[in-house]
């Protein structure tokens, strides 16, 4: 089934919108407090003008990646999600499958419904393994074991969730952990009959397979979401517990929810191949800086051989362009890919990184670059009001290079 109604990310998110009950749209849609970090990482991209060089034969064009020793097709990926069997039944594997028809990165949640065993099947060169950091060691070390049984390519450890964020949509709507089915819910859920059915014919909230091993035998999918709501935020997490996860796993080390230069360097000093530089899409800390702003000094800070993917707020081909010229080696999303698989499954899946796939390449021509790979800062234009932050930005990542020296 293709799903080509959709011309832009944005008509996917109204399809989802008109697919799924309110409680579920606003979970994926909503961010935290006023959600004013939302609307900084969509504007940050609005300050850069790309500005096209012509007469340069852009007739082939290439958009193609190498990251962690593959060949990726674009350079966008899926963000990690946990939960997504809650907008359609297999959803992850959806997600997988999508991106592997379009070999493109999907980062697979350890709160996902599927398994990391099945999933990672499903698409060997695609599938990345997330994990945070629980309070138990032992499951921290057991996930760090099954992903390397399971041939994981990349293994990423997101950090950015010390406490469980004030989502206001969440606790207006009533989403409760676990997911209830109140009065309430049920009442505004029956507008979108097709959800509700899938949703029963499949015995209601879908397991967290990642996290069904750690559970009593037998325990229901109420329990185990409640076993990993009780494991999970860990604030007591710190660089040690990194530590030993780059001795335990082999791969490439990814750590995901990064935005302060001095913290990217110290990931990679204790061994990362790559950084997600995110915000969390403005689902955690509201005042945060959106990672576009950040990506500048973390990439002066690392230096060129570490990988630097932005996630948070991408929504256009044009952003992952200017991303390109700032210093990303590639970029991601999560909402877009959980609207697609929402309204129209795997097709949705495609669809969203297919209009992405398109945008890039027009913008690719249109600015006179036939190859992602050589986009630079020249093609960029930032109005003069913000230069000053620009230099502010130099002169921080030329603070952090004294400091620390150049990264390994
Ligand atoms: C997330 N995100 C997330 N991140 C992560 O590392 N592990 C996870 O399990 C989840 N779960 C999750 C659920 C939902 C519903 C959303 C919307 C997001 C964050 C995600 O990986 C990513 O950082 C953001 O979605 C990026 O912002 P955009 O692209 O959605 O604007």
């Amino acid at each position: 089934m293709k799903n080509q109604t959709a011309i832009n990310l944005e008509d996917l998110r109204q399809q989802a919108r008109r697919k799924l009950p309110r409680i579920a749209f606003d979970f994926i849609d909503g961010g935290a407090d006023d959600e004013l970090c939302m609307q900084r990482n969509r504007g940050a991209f609005s300050r850069y003008r790309l500005v096209p060089r012509y007469l340069r034969n852009v007739s082939r064009r290439d958009q193609s990646v190498r990251l962690f020793g593959h060949t990726y097709a674009s350079p966008i990926g899926i963000s990690p999600t946990g939960l997504a069997g809650l907008w359609r039944p297999d959803a992850d594997l959806m997600q997988a499958a999508a991106a592997r028809e379009a070999n493109v990165p999907f980062l697979l949640s350890s709160s996902s419904n599927a398994s990391l065993e099945e999933t990672a099947a499903l698409a060997p060169d695609n599938v990345w393994f997330q994990m945070y950091c629980t309070r138990d060691a032992h499951i921290n070390a057991d996930f760090v074991r099954r992903a390397t049984r399971a041939n994981v390519r990349v293994l990423v450890v997101t950090i950015d969730i010390p406490v469980n964020a004030n989502r206001e949509r969440n606790r207006r709507n009533g989403f409760s952990r676990p997911f209830r089915m109140t009065p309430g819910v049920v009442l505004e859920a029956l507008g979108h009959p097709a959800w509700v059915l899938r949703y029963l014919r499949t015995g209601g909230i879908p397991m967290m397979r990642n996290w069904q091993p750690y559970a009593p035998e037998g325990a229901s999918a109420a329990q185990v979401a409640d076993l990993f709501g009780t494991l999970t935020p860990a604030p007591e997490v710190c660089w040690d517990h990194l530590h030993r996860i780059r001795d335990a796993w082999s791969g490439p080390l990814v750590i995901k929810g990064l935005l302060h230069p001095e913290d990217a360097l110290e990931a990679v000093r204790i061994g990362a191949d790559g950084l997600v530089v995110s915000n969390h899409g403005g689902r955690q800390l509201d005042t945060a800086p959106s990672p576009l702003e950040m990506l500048p000094a973390i990439r002066a800070a690392v230096g060129e051989d570490v990988q630097l993917i932005l996630d948070s707020g991408v929504r256009r081909g044009s952003d992952l362009v200017i991303a390109g010229c700032l210093g990303a080696s590639a970029a991601v999303f999560g909402r877009p890919s959980l609207y697609g698989v929402a309204a129209a499954g795997q097709a949705g899946v495609a669809r969203a990184l297919q209009i992405m796939r398109n945008e890039i390449d027009m913008v690719l021509a249109q600015i006179g670059c036939a190859s992602f790979s050589q986009l630079d800062s020249r093609y960029l234009w930032r109005a003069a009001h913000e230069t000053a932050a620009h230099a502010m930005d130099q002169d921080l990542s030329q603070l952090l290079t004294e400091r620390f020296g150049a990264a390994a």
